[in-house]
């Protein structure tokens, strides 16, 4: 096997060992995929300032998000379906997140449920929560999350209509897997991700499945859900969260600086700017490219983070340089779990660790708090 040295050695290897229709889910964006691409691609004309001699010894990437310590400014972000990527693959990636010091974020759209990752980790993580139009159900989950003891909830405010991706249709994709001609050839060809997802129960949306009145079968699950994502949500909505969850809340999806300006004026704690990986509007700007005028605009009120094409500290840096106090790995470490399990997702974050640490020190700074847009040409 080749040495791991990078996040595209866990992509390559993820696309070997995880079915077709699972892999593809990952590494697509909506329509063209303009936006995805643009995601990766913008921040390579970014450059950094190369300092020499200058003192790099004790170097420290520790800061904090929202008040919690990091052991670098990187979350895990929330991806739907990630037990499918590996069986149990959100209690993986929670436990090699809390082994390196960093937050886990849970998605609504989980296989693994909200109660099943409190029982597999003692750090608090955080809970994406997605709006849908059965309140109730919402109500459900703020109050499993606070029960479960997250530190946070992330509320997804660009989800009230799903952007189109070409691949997920082709692919007939369903969790699990519909059982096409097609999708069983192609599970055959993956043997080791069938017998550890025989292995596992967790096969299903597992924050859905039996909390929902009528969803207790798979077909009528991927109806419901379609019919749920609310196309109405407001800032009113996200108001009535807060007090409900009552804890530090995230607002995941801001691209625009008006919205950057209601996001803080709504007394949230961060926000994300993020075009949802590419996935969503397609033609969007890319994360990094919209993050400037954004941190400008309310960096003072209002933590701002960004997610979106980041594959190296490199870019965590060049994130960081930019304006954002904390920024979320979806991609890179889907990758790691795919091909590797929880070892995966540990190695992404040594990865991205050791290259942003580098990266710093070669901008000559040995502390990520103190570094700012002046390592930047
Ligand atoms: C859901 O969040 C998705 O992007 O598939």
């Amino acid at each position: 096997m080749t040495v791991v040295t990078t996040v595209e050695d866990l992509r390559v290897l993820m696309k070997k060992r995880v079915p077709r229709m699972f892999y593809d889910y990952v590494d697509t964006g909506s329509w063209t995929e303009s936006t995805y691409h643009a995601n990766e691609a913008d921040f390579k004309p970014i450059k950094f300032r190369q300092r020499v001699a200058v003192n790099m010894e004790n170097r420290s990437l520790r800061s904090t998000m929202i008040g919690q310590e990091v052991a670098m400014p990187v979350a895990i972000a929330p991806t739907g379906s990630t037990g499918m990527m590996h069986a149990d693959g959100e209690i993986l990636a929670a436990r090699a997140a809390e082994k390196f010091g960093i937050p886990f974020t849970l998605s609504t759209m989980s296989i693994c449920s909200i109660e099943d990752i409190a029982a597999h980790t003692k750090a608090p993580f955080w809970f994406q929560l997605y709006v849908m139009r059965d309140r109730a159900f919402v109500e459900g989950l703020i109050d499993r999350a606070k029960a479960a003891g997250c530190s946070a909830l992330m509320v997804t405010l660009d989800l009230q209509v799903l952007g189109q991706r070409h691949r997920d249709i082709k692919n007939g994709l369903s969790t699990p897997v519909k059982p096409t001609i097609h999708n069983l050839l192609n599970l055959a060809l993956h043997p080791r991700w069938c017998m550890n997802m025989l292995g596992t129960q967790r096969r299903n949306f597992g924050n859905i499945v039996g909390h929902v009145k009528d969803v207790d079968n798979i077909g009528s699950l991927g109806e419901w859900t379609a019919r749920q994502f609310d196309p109405r949500l407001s800032w009113a909505d996200v108001e009535w969260i807060k007090q409900r969850w009552g804890g530090k809340l995230i607002l995941k999806g801001i691209m625009d600086v008006e919205d950057a300006r209601l996001a803080a004026d709504s007394g949230a704690d961060a926000l994300i700017v993020s075009n949802h990986g590419g996935r969503q509007l397609d033609s969007a700007p890319s994360s990094i490219s919209a993050l400037p005028a954004i941190a400008d605009a309310v960096g003072s009120r209002i933590e701002v983070w960004m997610d979106g094409g980041i594959r190296s500290g490199q870019d965590v840096l060049k994130a960081w340089a930019l304006g954002a106090r904390g920024t979320l790995i979806g991609r890179s470490f889907l990758y790691g779990l795919g091909a590797l399990g929880e070892a995966g997702v540990s190695k992404a974050l040594e990865i991205i660790a050791r290259e942003l640490d580098l990266s710093m020190a070669f901008c000559g700074h040995t502390d990520i708090n103190r570094v700012d847009s002046r390592i930047l040409l």
